[in-house]
């Protein structure tokens, strides 16, 4: 792989700043200055270091982020509403991330951001059955005969009939959702075929991957190489590589 290219994929700077630190004899592979932007390096062999820094290779990159009410999950907006990309460093940012899923603007919670489009393809597809745990909070009571219906697939209001989900009641108002699906505004939908309305939803869990409840709004981490490891199985394919 081009030097350049290593360092852009990696976040580290575009060609150009690459270009400009190869000029300052700010970058060093295998001890020895860089000549030229696009030397060629082996990505997981060759120790290269930029601006005093060693960069390793990281094929795919997971984060969770715990997402604020009022961002969307969208990689850019052009009416200029944050996305949950704002919430990242530039140097996150520039690595091409995207949502795993999307959660509405007035949802909260675990929200899973990758460059990794194969796994999160598999992880979204029904097919897979990754479960997706909400905490809801509705306007009023939800009955043992609302439980039932969710458990044999509601119909919406368009006719579309959803996928068996599992509601656990905590309180006549309260409670957790799980589904194995994703369709748009799903548990809004499912409500309101139910003819009651959702005041709040928070997600707390993605394929086996839980919120942890020390994470704050609005802060991220890279998943842990255990949760990485949930991920793929999840997603039923080989294993993935840790930020
Ligand atoms: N269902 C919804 O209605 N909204 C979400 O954000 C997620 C699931």
């Amino acid at each position: 792989m081009r030097l350049d290219r290593f360092l852009s994929e990696m976040g580290k700077a575009t060609r150009r700043e690459t270009a400009l630190a190869v000029r300052r004899g700010e970058i060093t592979v295998n001890g020895a200055p860089a000549d030229r932007p696009d030397l060629r390096i082996d990505e997981n062999a060759d120790a290269v270091v930029f601006r005093g820094e060693r960069i390793f290779y990281k094929k795919t990159v997971w984060l969770m982020l715990n997402k604020p009410q009022g961002v969307i999950c969208a990689t850019e907006d052009a009416r200029g509403q944050r996305t949950v990309l704002d919430l990242l460093p530039p140097e996150e940012r520039r690595r091409g991330l995207f949502p795993c899923g999307r959660l509405d603007a007035d949802t909260t919670g675990l929200l899973l951001l990758t460059d990794d489009g194969e796994t999160a393809h598999r992880l979204l597809s029904p097919k897979y059955h990754a479960d997706k745990v909400y905490e809801y909070r509705a306007a009023r009571p939800v009955g043992e005969e609302d439980c039932l219906r969710a458990e044999q697939g509601i119909e919406l209001s368009d006719g579309t009939v959803c996928l068996p989900a599992r509601i656990e009641r905590l309180t006549p108002l309260t409670g957790r959702i799980t589904l194995r699906e994703g369709k748009y505004h799903q548990i809004k939908r499912m409500f309101g075929a139910m003819d009651n309305r959702i005041l709040s939803l928070r997600r707390v869990s993605f394929a086996g991957i839980e919120l942890p409840p020390d994470l704050p709004e609005g802060a991220w981490r890279p998943l842990t190489d255990g949760e990485l490891e949930r991920l793929t199985s999840a997603a039923g394919r080989g294993k993935m590589h840790k930020k």
